[in-house]
């Protein structure tokens, strides 16, 4: 068969995949309407994304989930799901319309009782965090402004042990990370954190890219070994 791999057959084969595999339930879908209801950009994980996040939380069996990035808790719901009726998700928040949005739809999937929107600069409630934590965390997703990626990697190591997972969303972005001279913040801020991931020997750690309804993007993957 020919290579059809264009943008109209990724956004195809993710709905063919999605249909089978991650079928969006009423929590979900609602959660698409809401935020489009509500003007939010549609920058979500896509459904087949979700349950890959889901998964990597049941695999680890992780329980307690930090978030940076609510939007409208799309990719929330999926953590919250995965860490179960004994797990709790804290969640981080810049624009208040966005958790206002989020808390709906968290409250609407039944799963307001774990998990917890913190509304703020993440890098502002991150010391908040660290805090109130009885324990570190197992599994932790970030996925915000790209620029302070830097800064909430250190703060995930911070904040985890060895055993725990650290995803990163939207470190390829169309490829333009390989765009070394980029005047672009984002940019930028992938690219160093890329190389304190290289250099950081508390993580064995991967990047993956990925094509499908959000794009060319990709994620990164770290264990903390130690
Ligand atoms: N994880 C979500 C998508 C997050 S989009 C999902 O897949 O469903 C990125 C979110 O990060 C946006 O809602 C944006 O408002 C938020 N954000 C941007 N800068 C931030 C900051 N400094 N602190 C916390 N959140 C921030
Ligand atoms: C953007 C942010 C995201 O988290 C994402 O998945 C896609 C795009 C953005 O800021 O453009
Ligand atoms: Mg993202």
């Amino acid at each position: 068969m020919a290579d059809t791999s264009d943008k109209d057959t990724w956004v195809k084969v993710d709905e063919y995949f999605g249909a089978l595999l991650a079928p969006q339930d009423e929590a979900l879908l609602g959660t698409l309407t809401a935020n489009a209801a509500a003007g939010l950009p549609a920058i979500d994980v896509a459904p087949v994304q979700g349950k890959f996040l889901h998964l990597l939380v049941r695999i680890a069996g992780a329980k307690r989930i930090l978030e940076i990035g609510t939007l409208g808790g799309y990719s929330t719901i999926c953590l919250a799901r995965a860490a179960g009726e004994t797990g709790h998700v804290v969640t981080l928040e810049y624009n208040p319309a966005h958790a206002e949005v989020a808390l709906a739809n968290l409250s609407a999937a039944g799963l307001l009782g774990r998990v917890q929107v913190k509304i703020g600069k993440a890098i502002d409630n991150l010391p908040l965090v660290q805090q109130e934590m009885s324990a570190p965390f197992d599994f932790i997703f970030i996925d915000a402004d790209k620029r302070s990626n830097p800064e909430y990697l250190e703060w995930a190591l911070r904040l985890s042990r060895p055993g725990s997972i650290i995803v990163v969303d939207n470190v390829v972005r169309g490829g333009r990370v390989l765009e070394a001279e980029s005047d672009n913040e984002d940019i930028q801020g992938i690219r160093r954190f890329a190389e304190m991931l290289a250099n950081e020997p508390r993580l064995s750690s991967t990047a993956l890219q990925t094509v499908g309804a959000k794009g060319y993007d990709g994620f990164s993957i770290s264990l903390v070994v130690s």
